[in-house]
């Protein structure tokens, strides 16, 4: 686990330019899916953060050889013999339960650690199970580990999701790509991830349709007929949010450059209600702000509501904000640990189930404070931006799973912002 505090010199304007990322909830789900392919696949706009890193091991584990060079990465899957995945990967990154939907959709079997979770709440599978039995996966439970089989084989199925849950979609999707017949997947959830992913998949020759809707449709294929493809991972919004999100909140102008705006509509739309100026263009999102902030309420809803990643940064807003707001968390139980290290900061939020009622204050003290998950963490830094003195934000590791270069990016923004070992500092 990482030792190093992110420390920030407040206050200071970011503006500038910045090049986001490809997307981590995206790539993460096409690593996976290259086990469809049986073959190399190369996959562009890879970032280098740690949960990547962790996913390159659980397919190590799986069999298959991982090389990168900068953000590009191949991934042969050609050898891949196992199907188990453990708990010590697992415990590490819940997203490696991604692999159940290929495992399945390839061998007819998987094993996986059952995940641990962040600490965002219970976050179950039972969703992903259901899907996956209606596909005709049979499911036991021995020592921790959620053993798949499909003693008649796959067969096609339409199966309503209870909740648009993204994880659900992808592995339900993942399997179903080599199941007889074709499958429904309604109450789908709708993120572009999710159509990233299911573009991915037809190009290795699975036939997908429907992604970015509710209903996906998927014709199942046999496996002969997947190859490995050479995709280009899509930008990454959160990151786009959260650097807009610092433009907002100090002047900018920010312009996040390599995503594309229809990923962040609610998310633009909201930072107009709160009086900044944003433009955009086909790959290019900048926002400004000359006026003062002003509250909104915000609702987080699956796509294309209100992100749940961007609920931290867009609470701090609202914490700065010149009235009062209401922060709504629909998505997670228990996201809002990241208010009571913004009040350490000198924010007024009362927390009441899921509702946050956020009294903005004129300023921030820089106060030491811990990530409690990466988006937190990387709103915590955002928020030492803005605050009067210096801001210590401990438990860089999270930050870590998924900004890349966060520091660099930030100073190259005009932030006043270091990373040093915490043995440093006392
Ligand atoms: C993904 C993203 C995460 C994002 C979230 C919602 C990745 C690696 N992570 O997480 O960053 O915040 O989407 O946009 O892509 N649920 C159940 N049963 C299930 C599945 C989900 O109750 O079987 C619940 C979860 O506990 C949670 C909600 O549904 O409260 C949403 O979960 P889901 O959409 O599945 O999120 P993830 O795929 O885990």
């Amino acid at each position: 686990m990482s030792q190093d505090v992110i420390v920030v010199q407040g206050p200071c304007k970011l503006q500038g330019e910045v090049q986001v990322s490809g997307a981590k909830n995206s790539a993460l789900k096409l690593m996976a899916a290259a086990l469809l392919g049986q073959g190399r696949t190369c996959l562009r706009n890879v970032p280098d953060i740690s949960d990547i890193s962790i996913m390159s091991k659980v397919l190590k584990r799986l069999g298959a050889t991982v090389e990168r060079e900068d953000h590009v990465m191949w991934v042969d899957t050609a050898k891949v013999e196992k199907f188990e995945t453990p708990y010590q990967l697992v415990s590490k990154m819940r997203a490696s339960i991604s692999v159940l939907g290929p495992l399945i959709g390839r061998f007819g079997r998987a094993r996986v650690a059952m995940p641990g979770g962040c600490q965002i709440g219970a976050r179950k599978i039972d969703m992903h199970l259901v899907g996956l039995e209606k596909l005709g996966v049979e499911f036991s439970v021995d020592h921790g580990y959620l053993s798949a089989t499909t003693p008649h084989g796959l067969r096609a199925a339409e199966v309503m999701l209870t909740f648009p849950s993204v994880g659900a979609t992808e592995n339900m999707l993942m399997a179903a790509v080599t199941a007889e017949g074709t499958s429904v997947i309604d109450n789908a959830a709708r993120e572009p991830e999710i159509v990233d992913l299911c573009n991915m998949l037809n190009e290795m020759g699975c036939k997908v349709s429907g992604g970015g809707s509710p209903c996906i449709q998927v014709e199942g294929v046999s496996l002969d007929e997947l190859h490995p493809c050479d995709h280009v991972t899509v930008g990454d919004r959160i990151e786009a949010g959260t650097f807009l999100t610092g433009g907002a909140l100090t002047g900018g102008p920010v312009t996040v450059r390599g995503i594309d705006p229809s990923f962040l509509r609610m998310a633009c739309m909201k930072l107009e209600d709160m009086g900044a100026t944003v433009e955009t263009g086909a790959d290019w999102i900048c926002v400004r702000r000359d006026g003062p902030l002003k509250p909104t309420d915000i609702q987080t809803l699956p796509h294309p509501g209100f992100p749940t990643d961007l609920q931290a940064q867009f609470m701090l807003l609202d914490a700065c904000a010149q009235g009062n707001s209401v922060v709504t968390e629909n998505v997670f139980e228990n996201r809002f640990m990241f208010a009571a290290e913004l009040m350490r900061m000198g924010a007024d939020i009362a927390i009441d189930g899921h509702h946050a009622t956020v009294h903005g204050v004129e300023s921030l003290q820089g106060a030491p404070v811990s990530s409690t998950d990466l988006r937190a963490g990387a709103a915590l830094v955002l928020a030492g931006c803005f605050a009067e003195g210096e801001t210590q934000v401990y438990g860089v590791d999270h930050i870590d799973r998924g900004y890349e270069n966060y520091v660099a990016k930030l100073n190259q923004l005009g932030g006043t912002v270091t990373r040093v070992s915490a043995d440093s500092l006392q």
